[in-house]
């Protein structure tokens, strides 16, 4: 993943990525100062690490079956619980500042595509405890270790499909009046992510946050992500490098923002 391009992406990044003080826009420099630089320990976070921490060191085998970018080489696979959570789960700071997104967001519901072990689920359902999360998920056997996870943390209505996202997230979208927030980390090709957004539109509003992730991954993700910002429906995006933020509200000027985490 780190190769050449990848870096210089980054490099360009963080020579054009602001902080909060180059943010003209008050909902921007909010969002950046409260939610985005909010540093400060969470005892939350101490009880999903935990939960991480015991991944980390479990040595169960287990088959993984990927739907994703790599399924062109990978099919089924044996993988170890341990090897899963070193290389597929987003690192505590940004985890993190999804938990913080949803605190701030107070959605009523939550789509999270790709929940491999359950990490970034649980955080995201700790953040609005009484929002609906529909968490979806390729893989079985990963699946059936999120489950576990999510027993083990008491998150009780985190509910759990398992099938490919092709099927399963217009399945959910109709369920729900309208999306509020969702966030996409998987299986990270260009016309899957168009595809993702293109399906959620119709269920946008003022208030709904799309998060994608990986957005510099490959030549086709940084396309997918600039048709993403140039639609005309979204008004703010911000660009964090790792993720990408997509607002829809109809108060803000039409404007894309790279701030620096
Ligand atoms: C990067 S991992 C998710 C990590 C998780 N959100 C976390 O950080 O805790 C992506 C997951 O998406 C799943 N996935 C990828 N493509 C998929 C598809 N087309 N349908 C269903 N699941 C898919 C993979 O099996 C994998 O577990």
């Amino acid at each position: 993943m780190f190769n050449l391009r990848f870096v210089k992406d980054y490099l360009l990044y963080r020579f054009k990525a602001k902080t909060r003080h180059g943010t003209h826009s008050p909902f921007v420099y909010r969002l950046v100062d409260k939610v985005i630089y909010d540093f400060s320990a969470k005892k939350v976070y101490n009880e999903v690490e935990n939960i991480r921490a015991a991944l980390l060191k479990d040595d169960r085998v287990i088959t993984v079956t990927d739907l994703g970018a790599g399924s062109r080489v990978n099919n089924d696979r044996q993988k170890k619980i341990s090897g899963i959570a070193t290389s597929a789960l987003k690192p505590p700071k940004l985890a993190q500042l999804l938990y913080r997104l949803v605190v701030d967001l107070q959605p009523n519901n939550i789509i999270e595509l790709g929940t491999c072990l359950g990490i970034t689920s649980l955080y995201l359902q700790k953040a609005a405890p009484n929002a609906k999360v529909y968490t979806l998920e390729g893989c079985p056997e990963t699946a059936d270790i999120a489950q576990e996870n999510f027993k083990k943390a008491g998150a009780t209505n985190i509910q759990l499909t398992t099938g490919n996202f092709d099927d399963t997230l217009p399945e959910i979208i109709d369920k729900v009046d309208k999306l509020d927030f969702v966030f996409v980390d998987g299986n990270h090709q260009k016309q899957a992510t168009l595809n993702y957004f293109e399906w959620c539109l119709p269920k946008v509003h003022e208030g709904t946050l799309l998060i994608f992730d990986d957005i510099y991954w490959s030549e086709g993700m940084k396309e997918a992500w600039a048709q993403i910002k140039a639609h005309p429906k979204v008004t703010v995006t911000i660009d964090l490098f790792w993720i990408g933020l997509v607002y829809f509200k109809t108060d803000q000027a039409k404007e894309d923002f790279i701030i620096k985490v």
